[in-house]
């Protein structure tokens, strides 16, 4: 059977590395065969040379998706972690997987800014940093994600546990 895509979505600093991360602890811890596919590793080696043009992030998207069935396909639990911001190109790359979860990691750009773990919000802020998403860039959040989580409202453990629920019920219907 063919492994299973999970594809977090959402604003930088929404928490998708964090929760991919510790979602990764725990699938590993239970002897599963996980890859996580993280944006800003992505971008370090597999994209490297790429921008935030559209274009540029849709060219990421591809090339992640592309990794992602093919780990896929050998069985693998491939949990993804991209701010992945068109709609569309969200839905092209998932429409390849056999197996996918669309996970919305959603908190309000005033939470996300006031994070600011990267200080990357500030600088967009003072206009440093150009096409910044959620500031001079779009994000369009998913209409119908298979799991929609308010890392606002949620501690990481009520999500991580969301998440393995949600797992499970896949599991038993595929
Ligand atoms: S995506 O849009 O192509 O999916 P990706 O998730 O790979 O983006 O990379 C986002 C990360 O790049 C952010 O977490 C942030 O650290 C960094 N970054 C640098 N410039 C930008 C920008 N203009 N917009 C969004 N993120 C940026």
């Amino acid at each position: 059977m063919s492994g299973l895509v999970v594809w977090f979505t959402g604003l930088s600093g929404a928490g998708k590395s964090t929760l991919a991360t510790a979602l990764e602890a725990r699938l590993k811890a239970s002897g599963q065969q996980v890859e996580l596919l993280d944006g800003d590793a992505v971008r370090e080696h597999l994209s490297k040379g790429l921008g935030f043009s559209r274009e540029d992030r849709d060219s990421n998207i591809r090339r992640i998706g592309f990794v992602a069935n093919l780990l896929a396909k050998h069985g693998v639990t491939v949990l993804v972690s991209a701010i992945s911001p068109y709609r569309d190109t969200r839905s092209e790359v998932l429409a390849q997987a056999s197996r996918k979860l669309e996970v919305f990691v959603d908190a309000p750009l005033e939470t996300v800014k006031e994070r600011d773990v990267k200080g990357l919000y500030a600088k967009a802020l003072r206009g440093e940093i150009p096409h910044f998403t959620g500031v001079s860039d779009p994000y369009e959040p998913p209409l119908s994600p298979d799991v929609h989580l308010r890392t606002d409202l949620l501690s990481i453990e009520e999500c991580v546990e969301r998440l393995l629920e949600t797992l499970d019920e896949r599991e038993v219907a595929a």
